[in-house]
């Protein structure tokens, strides 16, 4: 068997290597139009970083796993076809700032009508608004190239958490494929199935129809940030009334129809997927005709970017309304701990807020390159003098009158405070947006420490 897939990006590239460790004997192909991406899939250097994924991509790679920018042999010379190009929220048009853009998608779909002298599977493993298996099927059938290649398209979205890809590929909660239900749907899914099967015990295989499989995975995301941006709306009622929101998600986590995860009050979720397919969920109430609907979960999404305003606001009241001209050290970068991906991290609302008040901003990431941070808050080549990246934690704080804590990285939890108490302008402030430092020792040492609700 011989699968490829186009999109060697985050959920693309972890995925294939690992279907391609556990299962020898298939051929994976991983293709992107972005030949600097592929080089670095085929280099020391992975263009992502994900703990784990060296070992899976250093053991497979030229072996059954390929990384190649010839998309079109990759896909006539493939079984099955996984389409992971991204999705991004349209910025134009109709439904412009909601929308899922599906031009890559459209694309993605033509040329493998052009291309196929056989006939293939194609999985949909980009998250996507439901019924997008129907115009791809529509594209294919309109522009077969006459050879007779039949196609059968299957939703197969990846429920993996970037920072824990290579854990969660192994050890799936489930695998949800869905398909048409007709015997050559039946046929499709059961192929698919038999793929992961290597390696997924079969009681965590869900089977479902096109559109549930479609629609499971926006409202996965959007019950995973609910719970979130929950727990954060309390935060802001704890502050003021002197409850501890982490006691507070202690106690109801142990309900076990609550349950303890996803109830870490934060300075707000990040990340590719949650804004996007809460958004685009919406998008698709409204289209529904069903308005009640999109504002209960857009509310999910105006709670998120409160939540992260509320934080800013917070460090520039406590130094007496002023951070003008005064260093703040912002320590963490990327949207969540282990991961160098940065869209729609915290960080750079909190940034550029900071930036806006003035204030003299200087970053450190252990993994996000510094010419990323400055593209991320700026604009691509766009300067500014009140912004600058250091290269340690330390040097970030050195004379700062302020340190954010806006990634949850282990490394700041053992960071020596006192040295970095003797480093900063006095009072010195410390605004811990993921509550992982020890606030009462901090407060021992002399700094005016704050958490998120507590
Ligand atoms: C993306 C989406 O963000 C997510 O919603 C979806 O579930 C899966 O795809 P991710 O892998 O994180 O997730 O995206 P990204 O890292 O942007 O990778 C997409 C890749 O597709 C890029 O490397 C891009 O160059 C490639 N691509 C895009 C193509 O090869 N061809 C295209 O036509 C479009
Ligand atoms: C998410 C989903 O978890 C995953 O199933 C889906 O496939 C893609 O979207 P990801 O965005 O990689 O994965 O990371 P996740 O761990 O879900 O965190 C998202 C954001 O929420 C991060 O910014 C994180 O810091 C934040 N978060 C998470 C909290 O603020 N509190 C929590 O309790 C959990």
């Amino acid at each position: 068997m011989k699968i490829c897939c186009i999109g060697a990006g985050y959920v693309g590239g972890p995925t294939m290597a690992v279907i391609a460790l556990k299962a020898p004997d298939i051929q994976v192909t991983v293709v992107d139009m972005n030949a600097a991406r592929i080089a670095a899939w085929n280099s020391d250097t992975l263009p992502i970083y994900e703990p784990g994924l060296d070992e899976v991509v250093k053991t497979a790679r030229g072996r059954n796993l390929f990384f190649s920018t010839d998309v079109r042999a990759a896909i006539a010379a493939s079984d099955i076809i996984f389409v992971s190009v991204n999705t991004p929220t349209k910025t134009y048009g109709v439904g412009a700032g909601r929308a899922a853009d599906l031009r890559y998608i459209e694309s993605v779909a033509r040329t493998i009508a052009e291309v196929s002298t056989t006939s293939k599977i194609i999985v949909e493993k980009s998250t996507i608004p439901v019924k997008t298996a129907e115009a791809i099927n529509q594209i294919l059938a309109a522009n077969s190239n006459g050879n007779g290649a039949k196609f059968q398209v299957l939703s197969n979205p990846e429920f993996l958490a970037e920072g824990t890809a290579v854990p969660d590929l192994f050890n799936p909660d489930r695998v949800l494929i869905g398909g048409e239900r007709t015997p050559e749907g039946d046929a499709a899914v059961a192929t698919l199935v038999s793929v992961y099967a290597r390696w997924v015990p079969p009681e965590r295989i869900i089977t479902t129809n096109l559109w549930s499989a479609e629609l499971s995975k926006l409202v996965a995301n959007a019950f995973l940030a609910q719970r979130i941006s929950s727990i954060n709306s309390i935060s802001a009622l704890c502050e003021a009334t002197g409850a501890d929101v982490d006691e507070v998600a202690n106690a109801i986590g142990k309900d076990s129809r609550i349950g303890p995860k996803f109830l870490k009050a934060s300075v707000g979720f990040g990340g590719s997927c949650f804004q996007k397919d809460i958004l685009n969920l919406v998008y698709l109430c409204e289209s529904f005709g069903l308005p009640e609907v999109a504002a209960y979960w857009n509310h999910v999404v105006s709670m998120n970017d409160y939540q992260k305003r509320r934080f800013s606001a917070k460090i520039v009241r406590s130094l007496f309304n002023t951070v003008a001209d005064k260093r703040i050290a912002v320590l963490g970068f990327a949207f969540k701990k282990d991961t160098n991906d940065t869209r729609e991290s915290p960080a750079i609302y909190v940034v550029r807020d900071l930036l806006a008040e003035q204030a003299n901003v200087v970053v450190y990431d252990p993994k996000v390159p510094a010419a990323e941070i400055l593209s991320d808050v700026l604009g691509k080549g766009q300067a500014n003098p009140q912004l600058s990246v250091a290269a340690s934690a330390y040097e970030a704080a050195a004379g700062a009158h302020a340190i954010a804590i806006v990634t949850e990285w282990d490394e700041f939890k053992t960071l020596d405070f006192t040295k970095i108490y003797n480093s900063m302008h006095k009072p010195a402030f410390l605004f811990d947006g993921r509550n992982i430092a020890d606030l009462a020792k901090l407060r021992a040492i002399g700094f005016r420490a704050h958490g998120i609700g507590r």
